[in-house]
């Protein structure tokens, strides 16, 4: 096959290769976190501070995985042990089950936006009022015997179909039309928010900096170091495989640069596309109080966010249904990719097919999903630690990751050697001008930063609110 690089499959160039990375990063983080936190902790001192990060811990963090998986030509599960330190298997598997845990969660999310995607699409066309009280409606549905289950299976198996194309035919060809189309969906709906009347308020509340609301600038620098994290799909293998495909010749501080500011872009334009909707909506009195309730995660998408398109008249169901496409998308590339890293796994360490991996990790998604799927609604009763089954998994995955991600840091630090990942970065013929920029961060910077965030996320867990985010 063309697309091969030593009997392993590649991307057919840098450009397929940044654009996969990229529509791995781009996802509900984006959309949904990073306008609530910016407008939480003070707008523009968030983005600042958002974006000094990324380009410097986001950046080394990135370039590291990326390296990893190249040098290694091996999914996160094995490529340690293959990098001659089979005493670091144990990562590998600690990486895995990062997306083992978050892959059947996050399905079931994306089989929300599904059912909004369909009921908004009913609205525009048949004049459906599936919508008219989103709360009630959001409720109705996430409790239901039988809806949250099969919007699940929808949404996971358009991605199976696509993974199982393979890399060049099905996850880049998928890509080439998804990753557009989003882009210019969310350009336009930035643009559209942009020229309703009011908007200026609302892109003032997000941009100028806002000393006054941010509170400690710690919480700020944690907040925007987690959301980084989350943002650009690191800790969680994904960054490994598919470096793991990468060609030899190309560049990988070339490759994380752009990533990371693909991933950023996005982040800043959904804050254009979302905050001001909200404001103008809050300041026309329809919320309680005149008052800015910009929600977190679900709360703003599937019912801030319904509410306002309803208070803009016929234009309403058009925009949530084009909003819901830009989500669609932004949640099917980012599973894509979490389900390939797995497969990837599956293929490297049992030596099967891939068809035959593919359908294994289809299992296991639904399987474990359907614990998520069902935890509202007809398994209410299932409880860990007094959490709904997907709220317990997104709160474990938020300790793991920083736990990964410090742990790949000692290992490339204090035991690989910055060396080996700045000779796999100028593998391509490139000189590599951050050496000792690439080896503070990493054996130092990196794994203490990490920790700070593990030890806010362990606060929060345990209701320490004093010293979580
Ligand atoms: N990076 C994605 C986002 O910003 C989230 C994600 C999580 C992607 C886990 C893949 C795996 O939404």
């Amino acid at each position: 096959m063309a697309a091969e690089e030593n009997g392993r499959a590649s991307w057919s160039g840098q450009l397929a290769f940044v654009l996969a990375a990229a529509a791995s990063a781009i996802g509900l983080g984006n959309l949904w976190r990073f306008p609530y936190l910016a407008a939480k902790y003070g707008g523009g001192v968030f983005i600042a501070i958002y974006l000094a990060l990324s380009l410097t811990l986001g950046f080394v963090l990135l370039v590291t995985e990326i390296a990893i998986g190249r040098y290694a030509r091996q999914s996160q599960l094995t490529a340690f042990g293959a990098l001659g330190h089979p005493k670091w298997n144990f990562l590998g598997i600690l990486a895995t089950v990062v997306p083992l845990f978050i892959l059947p969660y996050y399905n079931v999310i994306g089989g929300w936006v599904v059912r909004y995607f369909a009921a908004y699409a009913g609205t525009a066309f048949a004049g459906a009022t599936t919508l008219a009280d989103p709360k009630t409606f959001f409720d109705a549905f996430v409790a239901a015997p039988w809806a949250p289950f099969v919007t699940m299976c929808v949404f996971t198996a358009a991605t199976l179909v696509v993974i199982v194309f393979g890399v060049k035919n099905g996850i880049e060809r998928a890509n080439l039309v998804l990753m557009p189309a989003l882009l210019l969906i969310a350009v336009a709906l930035a643009i559209y928010v942009a020229a309703l009347p009011g908007a200026g308020e609302g892109i003032r509340y997000y941009l100028v900096p806002d000393f006054s609301s941010c509170g400690n600038v710690g919480k700020v620098v944690l907040g925007a170091m987690g959301q980084m994290f989350y943002s650009l799909s690191l800790a969680m293998g994904i960054m490994i495989t598919y470096g793991s495909y990468m060609r030899r010749r190309d560049s990988v501080p070339k490759a994380a640069v752009r990533i990371v500011a693909a991933d950023t872009f996005v982040a800043v334009l959904s804050g254009f596309m979302i905050i001001p909707v909200v404001v103008v909506f809050a300041s026309a009195g329809a919320e309680e109080g005149g008052k800015v309730a910009i929600d977190a995660g679900p709360g703003l998408m599937f019912e801030t966010l319904p509410k306002v398109f309803l208070s803009l008249g016929a234009a309403g169901p058009w925009l949530g249904l084009v909003f819901f496409t830009l989500v669609l998308f932004a949640a099917l590339t980012s599973s894509i990719s979490m389900t390939e890293a797995l497969v990837a796994a599956v293929c490297d360490f049992f030596k099967v097919k891939r068809h035959k991996s593919v359908a294994l990790v289809g299992l296991w998604a639904v399987a474990v999903g359907s614990l998520s799927a069902f935890g509202y609604g007809r398994w209410s009763g299932l409880k860990a630690f007094g959490l709904p089954p997907l709220d317990f998994f997104d709160a474990s995955m938020n300790i793991l990751t920083p736990v990964v991600a410090a742990l790949i840091c000692v290992f490339v630090g204090w035991t690989l050697g910055p060396r080996r990942i700045l000779a796999e970065c100028q593998r391509s013929g490139e000189r590599v001008g951050f050496r000792l920029f690439y080896a503070v961060m990493v054996k130092f910077v990196a794994p203490l930063l990490v920790i700070a965030i593990l030890v806010s996320e362990i606060c929060r867990m345990f209701k320490f609110r004093g010293w979580s985010i």
